[in-house]
């Protein structure tokens, strides 16, 4: 994706910078579409990769101005997950009001951006399409740069929102509706992957159990609440192949498991009655949590991090928090997380991981860029993106 040697670097050496500070100043005066001082961007996020339309400012000195989201769920909820020609259309409409919106509650007109980061990749492609050609229209018409963003890198920078943000290195728990990975992050673009589910992401698991038990999508919030009735012990469930050596993940066999038990409750005499329910609920929210917190507390012990950071809507169960949080008390290791509106998909996020790259000079090239399927560990180091400049 790198075309090396074709885009323009925006980041100058402090040489650089004190030799062209006047032109630099000058440069503003006559309002060139570059920022005054190349080391400071004011980047508008976009995320519209499923089911949320997320728009957010970010301002690389000042930090998070506004954000906005709005959620497609009641629309899908009566089909029982998403519908992608829908999630489109909702795009659609919701996008440009949301940008007007986060723009006139931080006092800034268009005119301020100095770039545009949207979602490219992974997710529907129609609704990947929608944020970036909204991105590379606007960007066109304000002469900006324009950047398309791995929306799981966002996921994973998310925690760099709040007060107490991780540094480098630690492993990364990305758990949402498509991905279950252990990533180990040395710096931003350098990543390596430890482990992965071979079938069903977290999220997914988490949802199905949801429809099994006759609860709306999402599921994994409804999960988790209906969990807070039930009855500990009642139920053991299984803790997928924690058995055996080794980082990945495997959901599916846990699903039917959950499936079976549906099945058999509805046989019995007590039926799948509300406590029921419940206590399967929590038989499976504890079966998932307790496999997760297995497999990150042996990644920080092979790799030797004492930091360890959770992103991605599943990010946002409390029960897994609370958990991870225990396993690494008692490794002298620390969990960081985003506040629970930015574990799921938002604009921030994007803003946020965009800034960074577009700092190092990364930028699109003409085309809008929409990857439905995307590797998180293709993705250039930012000091390669310094070299290269353009991502095309
Ligand atoms: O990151 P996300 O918003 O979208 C994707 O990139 O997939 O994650 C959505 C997933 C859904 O599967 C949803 O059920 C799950 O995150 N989720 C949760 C919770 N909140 C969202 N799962 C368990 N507990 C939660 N509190
Ligand atoms: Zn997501």
């Amino acid at each position: 994706m790198i075309a090396p040697g074709q885009g323009q670097v925006n980041v100058c050496s402090m040489k650089q910078r004190v030799s062209f500070g006047f032109l630099l100043e000058y440069a503003s005066f006559i309002h060139l579409r570059q920022p005054m001082w190349p080391g400071y961007m004011l980047i508008l996020g976009i995320e519209t990769s499923c089911d949320e339309t997320g728009v957010a400012l970010f301002d690389t000195e000042k930090g998070l101005l506004s954000h906005a989201l709005f959620s497609q769920t009641d629309m899908h909820a009566d089909y029982g997950g998403v519908v992608p020609e829908l999630a489109s259309r909702d795009h659609v409409r919701k996008l440009l009001p949301l940008c007007d919106q986060v723009l006139a509650e931080s006092g800034l007109s268009r005119s301020a951006i100095d770039g545009i980061a949207y979602t490219a990749g992974p997710g529907l492609i129609g609704a990947l399409m929608v944020g970036g050609s909204v991105a590379h229209a606007l960007g066109f018409a304000l002469g900006i740069p324009v950047l398309g963003v791995h929306h799981m890198e966002g996921h994973l920078l998310a925690p760099m929102l709040e007060e107490n943000p991780p540094a480098f290195p630690f492993v990364a728990l990305l758990v949402s509706g498509g991905h279950t990975q252990l990533v180990r992050v040395d710096g931003i673009g350098q990543y390596q992957m430890l482990g992965e589910s071979v079938d069903d992401a977290a999220g997914e698991a988490f949802d199905k159990t949801a429809k099994m038990l006759g609860l709306d999508y999402p599921g994994g919030p409804r999960v988790a609440a209906l969990a807070e009735k039930g009855t500990p012990g009642r139920y053991r469930f299984p803790r997928p192949m924690t058995d055996r050596p080794g980082l990945d993940f495997s959901f599916s066999g846990l699903k039917t498991f959950t499936l079976n038990t549906v099945n058999a409750a509805r046989q019995s005499e007590e039926g799948l009655s509300d406590q029921v329910r419940a206590d399967i609920a929590l038989a499976f929210e504890t079966a998932a949590v307790d496999t997760l917190v297995i497999k990150c507390r042996r990644a920080l012990e092979q790799t030797g991090c004492d930091r360890l950071v959770i992103a991605g809507g599943v990010s946002a169960n409390k029960r897994l928090r609370a958990g991870l949080e225990k396993m690494a008390t008692k490794l002298r290791a620390h969990v960081f997380y985003a506040r629970p509106e930015f574990c799921t998909d938002n604009g921030a996020m994007i803003a946020y991981a965009g800034a960074q790259r577009m700092l190092a000079g990364q930028r699109d090239g003409e085309r809008i860029v929409a990857v439905p399927r995307w590797p998180m560990n293709a993705l250039p180091s930012l000091a390669e993106a310094r070299q290269a400049g353009l991502v095309d």
